[in-house]
């Protein structure tokens, strides 16, 4: 394991393409830019990450317009909230992978929509074109609506979600495998492009999937794209531990966030994998301005942005609960949640803790429920060291609040920061995604 005196921090962005990534107030600040259809809009933002020398651009992804709340796209779609316009994550990081020499690109990606072929295809591709900088967030979905949009009533259980992410993950490795390294020749004279002794098919015959293979793809330079995860059920956390590389969790509170980061650790190991191999990021909104109050007033003009129905909108779909019928004025009971147990257990977390209606909660949802990443840049670092340093994470996914301005501010005032605490890299040492954050090369 890393001592404490080496230990780097890693950075990840998260950046939806679309108008929220961290605050639903963002897109609504006077400063924030509105041209996400523009792919410039995505390169300038790639570019200031990399200038921040971030691990990863990270781009979110669901696979339908959520109408929960009340069975109405009108929450969703007024409120412009997280998942009222998504662009395809493949496309807009095949882009910033164009305008970018470094900074790793992670797609996220659902295994119960689509092939294993299609997709190790893809990802492949994009592990060449960005010449080993590419990352999987692999999701195994949560909504009843994002089955209707594939011709299926509802969602399959979430054992059988997880059952069928299991086997395609596994073809994936396997089509990645199916060529070898040296499979390609390049030998004018012989003629000799590949050597056919070197790529094979696959023949895998499983429950949810049969495929011959081999891929048509050479094998990609990481020998496989870094694999993100952030389910927090049991199977999600089994899942996590034994195929994520990255992961991505949200706590509101430093107690939790140590007791799942040794949880998954412990996890890991039990799968006999080496624990430092998986790195914990903890999401966090930081607002941040040159002194304390331009922190502060920049917190209330977002805050005030925000509407509590959009939180309560992006809510609904998230746990895949119609929160509509529940009195807004009092505490929201314990429920059967189908959808995702990560925000079910940071909701539930700050119910039981602060005693908040579901108003309120809609509210501190909408805002981003970790509030302790506001300041000038050296208090943010100071608090991000002290999480780091406490074992809570091994590094963070920063939601920017607001684009392109949090990224600018974040990289102006905050890196210095981190770098002059020596927890965080002056530039980068290596070229791919594997090299940045440590990560094993998997063999053939
Ligand atoms: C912080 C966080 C971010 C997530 N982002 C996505 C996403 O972009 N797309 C998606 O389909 N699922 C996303 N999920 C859902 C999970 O990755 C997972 O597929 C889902 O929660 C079901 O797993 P679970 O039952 O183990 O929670 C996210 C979950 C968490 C906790």
């Amino acid at each position: 394991m890393s001592t404490s005196s080496n230990r780097q921090m890693k950075l990840a962005a998260y950046v939806m393409a679309g108008p929220v990534s961290g605050h639903h107030g963002g897109w609504r600040y006077p400063s924030a830019q509105h041209d996400i259809l523009d792919v410039r809009f995505y390169q300038n933002i790639g570019r200031l990450l990399e200038d921040g020398k971030f691990d990863m651009m990270f781009v979110p992804d669901i696979q339908a317009l959520p109408r929960r709340l009340g069975d109405s796209l009108a929450s969703q779609l007024t409120h412009g909230a997280l998942g009222a316009l998504r662009l395809d994550p493949m496309l807009v990081l095949t882009a910033i992978a164009a305008s970018t020499q470094r900074l790793g690109v992670a797609a996220t990606i659902s295994t119960s929509y689509f092939a294993p072929f299609h997709i190790a295809r893809s990802l492949a591709t994009l592990d060449h074109l960005s010449a080993g900088r590419a990352a999987w967030n692999i999701v195994t979905s949560f909504q009843d609506a994002e089955a209707r949009n594939f011709g299926l009533k509802e969602q399959l259980s979430r054992d059988e979600r997880y059952d069928r992410a299991d086997e395609f993950v596994e073809v994936a490795c396997k089509l990645w495998d199916s060529w070898h390294d040296d499979a390609l020749m390049w030998d004018r004279a012989t003629p000799q492009f590949a050597d056919p002794s070197r790529v094979a098919p696959i023949d895998h015959h499983g429950r949810w999937f049969d495929v011959e293979g081999p891929l048509n793809v050479s094998r990609p330079p990481q020998g496989r794209p870094v694999f993100v995860q952030a389910g927090a059920s049991e199977r999600g956390k089994d899942f996590a531990a034994k195929w994520a590389e990255v992961i991505f969790v949200t706590h509101s509170s430093l107690a939790s966030a140590q007791a799942f980061y040794q949880d998954i650790k412990e996890r890991a190991r039990s799968f006999g994998r080496d624990p430092d191999q998986v790195n914990v990021l903890l999401g966090m909104v930081p607002v941040v301005g040159e002194t304390e109050s331009i922190a502060k007033d920049k917190q209330a003009l977002l805050d005030d942005l925000c509407d509590p129905e959009a939180g309560l909108s992006t809510l609904s779909y998230q746990l895949d609960v119609d929160l509509s019928p529940f009195p807004q004025d009092q505490v929201l009971p314990d429920l059967e949640v189908g959808g995702v147990q990560g925000h079910y257990r940071e909701v539930a977390e700050l119910t039981r803790k602060q005693n908040l209606s579901l108003r309120e909660i809609g509210k501190r949802y909408g805002v981003g429920p970790l509030r302790d990443f506001n300041g000038t840049g050296g208090e943010v670092a100071g608090r991000m060291q002290e999480w780091f340093d406490a074992r809570a994470c091994d590094g963070f996914m920063v939601q920017m609040p607001y684009l392109p301005g949090g990224i600018e501010d974040f990289v102006r005032l905050v890196v210095p920061e981190l770098q002059t605490r020596k927890v965080f890299r002056a530039d980068y040492t290596g070229t791919t995604l594997r090299e940045h954050l440590g990560l094993d090369r998997p063999a053939h």
